[in-house]
């Protein structure tokens, strides 16, 4: 309760879990379209571990902000990537 950063990244940490355990291309095939919903939750799971890491340092935010950065850059174009792959279908049809 007293340091809510430890929370967060143990809520990140066993959020991991069940996505470690579907890695292997067995899962992936066992699975099959429900491993990607599955692992869709990276979206939320990665920011958790960067707010984990904002939320435990004190003045300086550089190390964290950067990684906030890198982030949000990855994600991001993997979100663009997807938009633009809809749009050409839209428009196809
Ligand atoms: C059970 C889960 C976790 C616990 C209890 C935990 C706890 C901690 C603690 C106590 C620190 C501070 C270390 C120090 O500088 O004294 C720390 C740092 C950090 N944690 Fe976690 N953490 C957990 C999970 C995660 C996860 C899942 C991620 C990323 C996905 C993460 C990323 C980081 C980062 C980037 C730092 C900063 C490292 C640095 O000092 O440069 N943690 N964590």
């Amino acid at each position: 309760m007293k340091r809510p950063y430890i929370t967060i990244g143990m809520l990140a940490f066993l959020m991991l879990i069940p996505l470690a355990l579907t890695s292997t291309r067995k899962m992936m095939r066992r699975l099959g379209k429900r491993w990607q919903q599955l692992h869709r939750a990276i979206y939320l799971i990665a920011p958790l571990g960067v707010l984990h890491f904002f939320m435990l340092v004190k003045a300086d935010i550089r190390e964290p902000l950067i990684y906030g950065l890198l982030l949000a850059l990855l994600l991001g174009y993997r979100v663009r990537g997807r938009v633009t792959r809809l749009l050409q279908f839209a428009h196809c049809r």
